[in-house]
């Protein structure tokens, strides 16, 4: 009997547009009848960063790929395969992942988009996973990568505070006998509920490109009640509690709810990885640029246990534990 093969997160990966946008600066530029007091105490989102014109997911996505391959010691020839989660991709087809994919130089392997909004890492990771367990690919790219400003109803105050622009990306390599790695990832959907959190139009839609529109306090509630059991569901399948969690990395949708699941696992803030004040809400990207930010600045270490969650429209939701 060979030895298990697991996927490590070897390296990670962020970029942010350069242009950072405060809560006034945005108020005064889309004239929203809004106050950066109102958004703070609501969301704890202070800035966004918003990409420039001729920026795009596969452009962020290719920068923050080289980020984690560099991270990682790695180089695109050890790259097999290329996901990407993206609500924005540049285009119908080629998908953001094919674009990444040629952009980096890697000529072999495979490249696809998924669709699961702001769970859509957790999706990819999880896939990602599966595959290296059953030895379909040794070195994947897994991409979160967005840009909200794009599809926001600058008049609606509810949503167009919440959401910022970023690529986030790891690469998972296969390692057989290792004590790191994934060791599992937890999927959840409940289609009944799309209407609460939805893009309404499309590539294929007769009503147009459609923007964002959300029932806030609706996803709210859904989100403590979902995230919780997620992270128990994580947690309870490898035999673990909240004590061996060295740090919680959440999606980055809303302070409240993020300080909500610290308290559940008795986390303190200082155990949480928190960006929802300078990014706002960057969707997949979100976590994986949390990951990015905090291997960098020596918080997460190698041997720590690291729980993510998130949830998205869909409604999409999950967890997923991994040993760095
Ligand atoms: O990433 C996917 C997952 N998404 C989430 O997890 C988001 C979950 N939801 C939330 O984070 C919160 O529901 C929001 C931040 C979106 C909204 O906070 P809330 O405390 O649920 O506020 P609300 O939507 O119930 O609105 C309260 C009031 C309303 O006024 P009235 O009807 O009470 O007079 C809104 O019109 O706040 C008003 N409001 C605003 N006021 C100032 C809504 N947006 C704004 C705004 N500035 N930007």
């Amino acid at each position: 009997m060979g030895s298990v093969i697991s996927g490590v997160i070897a390296g990670t990966g962020g970029y942010l547009p350069a242009r950072s946008v405060s809560n006034d600066e945005l108020a005064a530029e889309k004239h929203l009848d809004t106050t950066d007091a109102w958004i703070v105490e609501r969301t704890g989102i202070r800035r966004r960063h918003f990409a420039a014109d001729g920026e795009t997911a596969s452009s962020m996505g290719i920068a923050a790929c080289q980020a984690a391959l560099a991270q990682a010691g790695a180089s695109v020839a050890d790259v097999d395969a290329v996901i990407v989660a993206t609500a924005t991709p540049d285009s119908a087809f080629p998908s953001t992942a094919a674009r990444i994919q040629g952009g980096l130089g890697v000529t072999r392997g495979f490249a696809f988009d998924l669709s699961a909004a702001c769970t859509g890492f957790i999706y990819a990771l999880s896939v990602a996973d599966a595959m290296i367990r059953t030895g379909q690919a040794r070195g994947v790219l897994v991409v979160g990568t967005e840009v909200y400003s794009r599809i926001l109803d600058w008049s609606d105050r509810g949503t167009c505070v919440l959401f910022g622009d970023g690529a986030g990306a790891v690469f998972v390599v296969a390692e057989e006998g290792s004590t790191r790695g994934l060791l599992s990832t937890h999927l959840h959907s409940d289609g009944r509920h799309g209407d609460i959190l939805q893009v309404d139009g499309g590539a294929g839609s007769t009503g147009g490109t459609g923007v964002v529109r959300m029932a806030g306090r609706e996803v709210f509630k859904h989100a403590v009640t979902k995230l919780a059991a997620a992270v128990d569901e994580a947690l309870a399948a490898n035999g673990l509690g909240h004590d061996d969690v060295a740090w919680l990395v959440p999606h980055q949708a809303n302070i409240r709810i993020i300080e909500a699941m610290g308290r559940k696992l008795h986390l303190g803030l200082d155990r949480v990885v928190v960006t929802v004040d300078r990014h706002a809400n960057t969707s997949a990207a979100s976590i994986p640029l949390a990951l990015a930010e905090a291997t960098r600045d020596g918080r997460i270490k190698p041997g720590d246990l690291v729980l993510m969650e998130a949830i998205g429209g869909g409604l999409t939701w999950g967890a997923a534990l991994a040993r760095f």
